[in-house]
């Protein structure tokens, strides 16, 4: 993309907000949007431009939000339509838009149109829902799974028939293949975006075009057709961003919801960097051990491929990923190192860059250790299914501790009060015992934190362009320990060279890369000779005018 048809999403950073754990404004633990209002102060000195909010729909929160009852109400528990008004409306004025999560893959079970599907086969909603008869022996129709565990097909007895839900029952796959019901969809995302919001993250947008005879949940045929109709009858004409969840999506893939002839998307959000370290079978929950030259070859071979047409999201976290700083970092002995060093090394590729809330203070996984303490639905599914084919409990409270959504789900982390000043009530899920030590207030008063730099970050993505035009280029991309790079715009390149281990490594600097290199950031000035130590997660970085 050149500097001429630069989107404004192209040079903001993205805050996402889990709303149930960020702030409680009036004590009954789960956060609101009133909460969220109270903060904004705090994110527009971080320098953010966008607010992604996971849902705040009515809802049964069976899967906290992503099971949507109502598309136009806000769940009682975070507030009313004025409360969401007020945010958009102070979030403006504070040069900050706000994204919607879009869940249009699957309503809630309790949505009226579900309710009324299943009432009767001749239901006028029965078709905006998948429906199977059973196989001719009365069993399922046929062997797909749920993301949750277990089938992916429910028996509904009074009308006979199966349902199809990729997630868990409670949230039924909804049938695009309906035109009014995709016309219903548009006119409530037209609802929303006359409110004045910024634009959409798109939940598990690769799965809407599903055809389960055929076996087929991600990418189906029509995947395509429905965006881009999407687009026509809703974004069209507006300047707004959207990001749409594919855990399938590959570079070229991805070329086809954001290239710039496609009329899609902004951009998606890609896995293949958290996929890449799950293990083949049981993925997240047998995690492999971490492998820096697999990582680097995938995050390069999207920074390469997207490099003129198309453009890439960014981001080591989400609501349903590890905390970043446990996951690629150390989070005992080198937290503030390894934090800061993931922040730049992220920051500074080519993309829009995402920040979970509270990773900008270096926030940990949670050390829950009984299944009790733990809320997430895909969590306690797993939990039960591991159980039942004889896998030890301990085995999946490690594999959960490692890899499980409730780790980035726990009560933010604001000071050493009660429950980390989150909420004056109970939260609905522990804080992290570390809140006594890592906080936002904490962070504030410490002018070398993880939360400066990451303004520093942040605030040099608005003022040098290099850092979002810029050519990426790979350097050591077979070194184990050390993920280096350039990037360049004319004659100018910014370097970042890192160390991802807990030990002092010592590298050959390419010869192209040796001499002075300007202060970037809060670094010293570098001179690069043959050879260079790089202490714990230390980064070097600097800015020079070469040209690779
Ligand atoms: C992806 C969301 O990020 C996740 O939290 C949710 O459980 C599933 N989609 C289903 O909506």
């Amino acid at each position: 993309m050149t500097q001429t048809t630069r989107h404004w999403w192209q040079s903001a950073t993205v805050y996402q907000i889990y709303p149930r754990s960020f702030a409680d404004s009036n004590g009954d633990g789960i956060g609101d949007i009133p909460g969220i209002i109270g903060k904004l102060d705090y994110l527009r000195e971080l320098g953010i431009g966008v607010i992604w909010l996971s849902p705040i729909c009515a809802s049964p929160m069976r899967d906290n939000g992503y099971d949507i009852a109502d598309y136009q109400a806000i769940a009682p528990m975070f507030g009313t339509l004025d409360d969401f008004d007020r945010l958009v409306a102070e979030a403006k004025a504070r040069g900050i838009g706000i994204l919607l999560d879009l869940v249009v893959n699957h309503t809630s079970d309790q949505h009226r149109w579900f309710l009324d599907a299943r009432s009767s086969r001749e239901s006028r909603y029965r078709d905006y829902y998948v429906w199977r008869d059973p196989a001719p022996d009365g069993g399922l129709p046929n062997d797909i799974q749920s993301t949750f565990g277990g089938p992916a097909w429910t028996l509904d007895p009074v009308t006979g028939q199966y349902w199809f839900h990729q997630f868990a029952p409670e949230q039924p796959d909804l049938n695009w293949g309906n035109p009014e019901l995709r016309a219903d969809i548009y006119r409530m995302m037209n609802w929303w975006l006359d409110r004045g919001i910024a634009g959409f993250r798109m939940d598990v947008i690769n799965l809407i075009a599903k055809e389960p005879d055929r076996g087929i949940t991600a990418d189906g045929p029509k995947l395509h057709d429905y965006i881009q109709e999407m687009h026509r009858e809703t974004l069209a004409g507006r300047d707004v961003m959207t990001v749409g969840e594919s855990w399938s999506a590959t570079p070229a893939t991805a070329l086809l919801y954001s290239g710039r002839d496609r009329a899609e998307l902004s951009m998606v959000f890609q896995f293949e960097h958290v996929m890449q370290q799950w293990h083949e079978t049981w993925g997240k929950w047998q995690p492999k051990p971490f492998d820096l030259v697999a990582l680097k070859r995938v995050i390069g071979r999207w920074q390469t491929a997207l490099a003129d047409d198309g453009w890439n999201s960014l981001f080591w976290g989400n609501h349903d990923l590890p905390r970043a700083v446990s996951k690629y970092g150390d989070d005992k002995r080198y937290r503030v190192e390894s934090a800061r060093m993931l922040a730049t090394v992220l920051h500074l590729l080519k993309g829009t860059p995402y920040v979970y809330q509270g990773e900008e203070i270096g926030m940990t996984n949670v050390p829950f250790s009984s299944i009790e303490q733990y809320r997430d639905i895909e969590t306690l599914n797993m939990h039960r299914l591991h159980l039942e084919a004889g896998l030890p409990e301990a085995d999946f409270i490690t594999g959960a501790n490692e890899n499980g959504r409730d780790n980035s789900r726990t009560p933010m982390q604001w000071n050493d009060a009660a429950h980390a000043g989150f909420t004056t009530g109970t939260p609905w899920i522990e804080a992290n015992p570390n809140y006594e030590r890592i906080n936002v207030a904490a962070a504030e008063a410490d002018p070398e934190s993880i939360l400066a730099h990451y303004r520093r970050l942040i605030a040099l993505r608005r003022t040098l362009p290099l850092v979002i035009d810029g050519r990426y280029t790979p350097w050591l991309e077979a070194h184990p320990e050390v993920f280096a790079y350039t990037r360049t715009l004319g004659t100018q390149s910014l370097l970042v060279i890192a160390n991802f281990t807990a030990r002092d490594v010592t590298i050959d600097i390419p010869a192209a890369l040796r001499g002075d290199w300007q202060p970037l950031l809060d670094a010293a000035p570098a001179l690069l000779r043959e050879r260079a130590t790089l202490a714990p997660f230390e980064v070097i970085t600097g800015l020079a005018d070469r040209s690779f």
